[in-house]
């Protein structure tokens, strides 16, 4: 077989894998196997170069990040759905599609619809030209939406090229679906986040959406997003929507499996109540269920209104909230010392689980909504993942009930809570905090991180009782027989407290553990130092660009910022923790241990040059069209430049969408320039073109 065939041979057999794993959760190989074929196909294409092709697996993740998204004009408006909230609301739906499709007076008894579950993601349109994918937007206003091609590739539920098989993909087609991050690949990310200090998502759509404006498709590839489709844009589509979303199966895109033909009201009710209690054990968000007339020709009869078609509608499924009684307000503290309240809840069975704690945000969201302890609450649960105190049932309120007050002191450690100017998050600034100690271990030997299996919430509990270790670098100094001799107590169903001692053979493996995480890679050992704001993908960043620990503590906080990906928060928060000589002294003492503290030379890519806006402070305000504020202030700090909240002689230009207020008025008083949209956009485009 030469080149070319075993090319086209490995494609095929990674395209049906990738379907096999990401489409239909049923992998018939291992991992190991998976990746093998890959590093197969990449060796033979770097070989090759004059084989590879856009739709190869191997170029998911092409090139660099983008500057920003361009708009871009849909084929055919994207239009929404009318909504309905009960059963009358439904079965007045039927009434009027089977009023509307009467002839000669006569209203058939029942039609014929697809149920389908409403997805909780964002939507999106895929174009594809012969089986390939060309291009991928998002729904926009519905008449222009983003181009976000290079995102939707990095999505590996989507296939680059459709299969062939039985019916051959029209020249050129549209696919509509929606775009979602499962609650696995969710709590798995809004982890990471809390652990590196991040702001956590509220649920998966909101975490599905602010991943898909993310410039950087190798960021999109790593969360996981996922994406169902349900909807065909062509000239030459099937009759029937049940036959269409066959089709798309066919060619392997994934489609929600649970849909169902229903032939009138009854049938669609008998799915809407089924579904509105099996929707809890999916691992995806579900918020209702669509209902579609079956018939193409049908649709064509009931039309569309200016907004929403007349053959369709979404059956919303109720958020479940329920009141309990809020025993006590606690605090937490987490790693980065931010100590938070949450409610301790009278259990609840609310949306599938049972409930006896919920957040309380913080403590000027607890003040404002005027909390107490006693109080008996609205609890809700939000997207169905977090539970949530909506506020207090007033009419039930003890009349001792007093109003809550944040602790002045850690509930831990005893040391004085701070808060930062213009925070809304109190902090325990004690770096031997014990309840922050905890969660920093925790955090250190976590998978992500220099990944110590065995090394968990209750052994770190332990180790820290019994004062054995108070920073990382202890654990390098542990012993088998140390840890062998650990005892734990916990209690007994039946009420009997037992000791378990940790025994030799899980102290061995610990140990072994230990031993091997001393030659982890460099990112890992930077991220689970837990310096504030570098998260995982900032750690490898900072590894590669530096190459080694000595290197990175030698960088000045201009050569940080220098740094492609690196923005002035997270400089300057790796700035400060390597400025600390207690956090200096530890680095040393775990270089001592033996811990590997060099990226080698051959898995270092060549260091990014400085960015285009270096030494460039802007102003964004107002409201932009094309882009969030978020995504222009992530598109000037990846480029290097800073973005300031105020204007002042230091500015370079003031970035003004529509409705601007006084900043562009003070700019025009310092005489500072002014860009308009176009304008900040073309400058862009042109550091683009020029990079
Ligand atoms: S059909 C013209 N089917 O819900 C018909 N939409 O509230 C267009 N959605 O904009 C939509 N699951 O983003 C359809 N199975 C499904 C859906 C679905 C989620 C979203 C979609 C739409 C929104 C309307």
């Amino acid at each position: 077989m030469n080149p070319a065939e075993r090319i086209e041979e490995l494609r095929r057999l990674i395209r049906h894998h990738e379907e096999r794993y990401y489409v239909l959760a049923d992998p018939e190989i291992a991992d190991a196997e998976f990746d093998a074929l890959m590093k197969e196909l990449e060796r033979l294409e770097t070989g090759n170069p004059a084989l590879i092709t856009d739709d190869s697996p191997t170029r998911r993740v092409g090139g660099r990040a983008e500057a920003h998204f361009e708009a871009v004009d849909h084929a055919q408006v994207m239009l929404s759905l009318d909504n309905a909230y009960s059963e009358e609301e439904l079965r007045a739906f039927d009434d009027r599609v089977r009023r509307g499709l009467a002839e000669n007076s006569v209203v058939p008894a029942s039609v014929p619809y697809v149920a389908e579950l409403k997805i909780d993601g964002l939507s999106i349109a895929l174009t594809f030209e012969n089986g390939v994918i060309v291009r991928g937007a998002t729904r926009g206003d519905g008449v222009r939406g983003e181009d976000v091609t290079s995102n939707v590739r990095a999505i590996r539920a989507i296939p680059l090229r459709l299969k062939a098989d039985e019916l051959a993909p029209q020249a050129r087609m549209e696919v509509r679906g929606e775009v979602y991050l499962s609650r696995k690949s969710f709590e798995r990310m809004n982890q990471e986040r809390e652990d590196a200090g991040e702001p956590i998502f509220q649920n998966p759509r909101n975490a599905a959406a602010g991943t898909m404006r993310n410039l950087d498709p190798a960021l999109v590839a790593r969360r996981g997003l996922s994406a169902f489709f349900y909807q065909l844009v062509s000239d030459a589509a099937p009759g029937s929507h049940g036959e269409t979303l066959e089709q798309l199966r066919a060619w392997g895109l994934p489609v929600e499996q649970h849909w169902q033909r229903c032939e009138g009201i009854e049938a669609l009710l008998a799915f809407v109540h089924e579904w509105g209690e099996k929707r809890r054990a999916l691992d995806f968000d579900t918020d209702g269920v669509v209902i579609k007339v079956d018939s193409v020709a049908q649709r064509a009869a009931l039309g569309t209104t200016s907004k929403f078609p007349r053959w369709a509608i979404a059956f919303k499924f109720p958020a479940e909230q329920k009141t309990t009684l809020l025993r006590k307000i606690e605090v937490n503290v987490g790693r980065t010392g931010a100590v938070t309240p949450f409610a301790v809840l009278e259990p609840i069975f609310i949306a599938g689980s049972t409930v006896s704690m919920a957040t309380l945000h913080n403590a000027d969201d607890l003040a404002r909504k005027d909390i107490r302890e006693g109080d008996t609450v609205l609890v809700e649960k939000a997207g169905d993942v977090i539970p949530r105190v909506i506020g207090p049932v007033l009419s039930r309120r003890p009349p001792d009930a007093q109003p809550w007050q944040m602790p002045d002191t850690c509930p831990r450690c005893g040391a004085a809570l701070h808060r930062p100017e213009g925070e809304v998050v109190w902090r325990c600034e004690n770096t031997s905090c014990p309840a922050k100690l905890q969660r920093g271990l925790e955090h250190f030997a976590a998978r992500s991180a220099m990944n110590i299996e065995g090394l968990g919430e209750s052994l770190v509990a332990q180790l820290l009782d019994g004062r054995l270790v108070k920073d990382y670098a202890d654990i390098y100094s542990l012993s088998a027989d140390t840890l062998a001799g650990l005892t734990s107590v916990s209690v007994r169903t039946d009420g009997k407290e037992i000791q378990r001692r940790f025994g030799e053979k899980n102290a061995a493996k610990v140990i072994a553990q230990i031993e091997r995480s001393k030659t982890n890679e460099l990112w890992r050992l930077i991220y689970g130092l837990g310096i504030r704001h570098v998260g995982e993908r900032g750690a490898q960043v900072l590894a590669q660009a530096f190459g080694s620990m000595d290197a990175l503590m030698a960088a000045k906080i201009d050569d940080l910022q220098d740094t492609h990906e690196i923005g002035p928060v997270l400089a300057e928060s790796v700035r400060n923790w390597l400025d600390e000589p207690r956090n200096r002294g530890l680095v040393d003492r775990l270089r001592d241990a033996g811990l590997r503290m060099e990226v080698p030379p051959e898995e270092r890519i060549a260091r990014a040059a400085p960015g285009p806006l270096k030494g460039r402070t802007y102003v964004v305000t107002g409201t932009l069209d094309a882009m969030t504020r978020e995504a222009a202030v992530e598109a000037i700090e990846r480029l290097g430049g800073k973005v300031a909240g105020s204007v002042s002689k230091k500015t370079t230009a003031v970035i003004v969408g529509a409705d601007a207020g006084t900043k562009a008025a003070k700019a025009r008083d310092l005489g500072i320039p002014i860009l308009d949209e176009t304008g900040f956009l073309e400058l862009l485009n042109d550091i683009g073109r020029a990079g």
